[in-house]
C-alpha cells in the first residue's frame, strides 16, 4: 500500500513523508492540520477500545483547531457473499471471490474470507486467502465515540456529498470533527 502511495505521489509531483505505523498507537503531538482516514479503513480496527485509542491518537496528532475526516461504510444488514470480481494484469487473470461470512452480532463484526486467485492460460498459478474482519457502526454510535475521544462539531455527510444526511440508501458516511 505504501509503494502504491509512493508511486502515486511521484506521479503527481508530491514530495510526501510516508510513515508505516499502527494507527491505534502512532502519535506525533500537534503535528498535523488534518487526519484523513478514507474508504472505511478505520473499520479494520478490532472493536470499541482500539477505535477509541486510534481516535485519541489522531486528536493528539492534530494542532489546535485541526480537523478529523473519517469514512465509515454504512452497515450491510443483508451482506452479499459468493460475489466475484476479476481483472487482467498483462497476460494473467486475477479473480477475487468472497467465499464465506461469519458474523458476531455481540461485537457488530463480520469476517469474510476473500480468496484471491491468479490464472494463466486457464491454469491456476497461485491462490491466497485473506480473513477480512470489519467493525460496523451506527451513525449515533460512531459520533459518540468521536466525541468521547475529545472532538467537537461532529458532522456526518453521506455518499461524499457535503450536507447530505445519511439515509437508507447511503453507502458511505464521512464524519468530520474539530479538536475540542
Ligand atoms: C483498504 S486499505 C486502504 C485503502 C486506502 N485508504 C485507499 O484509499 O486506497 C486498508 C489499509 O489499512 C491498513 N491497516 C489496517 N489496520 C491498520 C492499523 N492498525 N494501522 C495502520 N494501518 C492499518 C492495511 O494494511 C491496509 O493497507
Amino acid at each position: 500500500m505504501l509503494e502504491t502511495c509512493r508511486s502515486n505521489c511521484e506521479m503527481h509531483g508530491i514530495d510526501a513523508v510516508l510513515i508505516e505505523a499502527d494507527m491505534s498507537t502512532y502519535v506525533n503531538e500537534d503535528a498535523y492540520e488534518a487526519v484523513i482516514v478514507p474508504t472505511g479503513s478505520l473499520m479494520l480496527l478490532d472493536g470499541l477500545d482500539a477505535t477509541h485509542d486510534a481516535l485519541v491518537s489522531f486528536r493528539r496528532c492534530l494542532k489546535p483547531g485541526g480537523r478529523l475526516i473519517v469514512d465509515i461504510a454504512a452497515p450491510e444488514l443483508i451482506p452479499e457473499i459468493g460475489s466475484m470480481r476479476s481483472w487482467r494484469v498483462d497476460d494473467d487473470l486475477w479473480t477475487l471471490t468472497t467465499d464465506h461470512l461469519e458474523s458476531d452480532s455481540s461485537k457488530n463484526q463480520t469476517t469474510r474470507w476473500l480468496r484471491y486467485e491468479k490464472w494463466h492460460d486457464g491454469q491456476l498459478m497461485s491462490s491466497e486467502l485473506q480473513l477480512f474482519r470489519l467493525q460496523w457502526w451506527s451513525v449515533g454510535e460512531f459520533s459518540r465515540v468521536v466525541r468521547e475521544a475529545g472532538f467537537s462539531n461532529v458532522e456526518v455527510h453521506a455518499d461524499y456529498q457535503i450536507g447530505k444526511s445519511p439515509g437508507p440508501e447511503s453507502d458511505i458516511w464521512t464524519f468530520t470533527a474539530i479538536v475540542a
